[in-house]
């Protein structure tokens, strides 16, 4: 038997329940997936973008990396981006981040000279562009706070900035910036940071 067969049986359970309690469910979405929401957060295991909004499948794209950066060079997010707006459809971009991201924290510390810490250079980016906000925090949580916020709100300029989004925008396509606190499992709109952040790059 499978070292995984816990997961499996699992699995089992919860695709009977799901038929029990909505008869036709997969066969519905088996034809066709017609998600409103693109999601756009950190693949830290505690922040499942399903689960935490009460979404069903179907009913979300996701899309998730280490500190839920939207890099202009990432393929693989840029695809994801495009294909979300062009061919999904999609009202709106969510990027969630979270409170405790480890990604974050690292941009904070010496680099370890790991491979995530390559990827972790474009947060550190942002925390040498905010420096002096940083520096006037008082003390080390309150930092990686403000750049777990900070960094969302600058992935939400990126969203923006790019073609696909620039062009769905023009049917009503809005980008939001929210943020997971870990100790509580509460959503916060950043709203007045992305448009703080929004104007200081637009400078
Ligand atoms: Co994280």
């Amino acid at each position: 038997m499978s070292e995984l067969q816990h997961l499996l049986n699992n699995n089992d359970a919860w695709a009977k329940k799901m038929e029990r309690e909505r008869p036709g469910f997969f066969h519905a979405l088996e034809a066709q997936q017609r998600p409103k929401y693109l999601w756009i957060g950190c693949s830290d295991s505690r922040v499942p973008a399903n689960e935490i909004t009460g979404l069903m499948p179907g009913e979300v794209f996701v899309h998730r990396n280490v500190a839920n950066l939207v890099i202009h060079s990432d393929v693989n997010c840029l695809a994801v981006l495009d294909f979300a707006l062009r061919v999904l459809k999609v009202e709106h971009v969510i990027v969630c981040g979270h409170y405790g991201c480890g990604g974050v924290q690292a941009a904070l510390e010496p680099s370890a000279g790991r491979m995530v810490d390559h990827w972790i250079r474009h947060v550190r980016d942002i925390a040498k562009f905010y420096r002096d906000e940083l520096e006037s925090l008082p003390n080390d949580a309150e930092r990686n706070r403000r750049l777990c916020e900070l960094n969302v709100a600058v992935q939400v300029t990126h969203v923006r900035e790019s073609p696909s989004f620039q062009e769905a925008s023009s049917r009503g396509v809005k980008v939001h910036g929210w943020i997971y606190g870990l100790s509580n499992g509460r959503l916060k709109d950043l709203q007045p940071t992305v448009d703080a952040v929004r104007a200081h790059l637009d400078m």
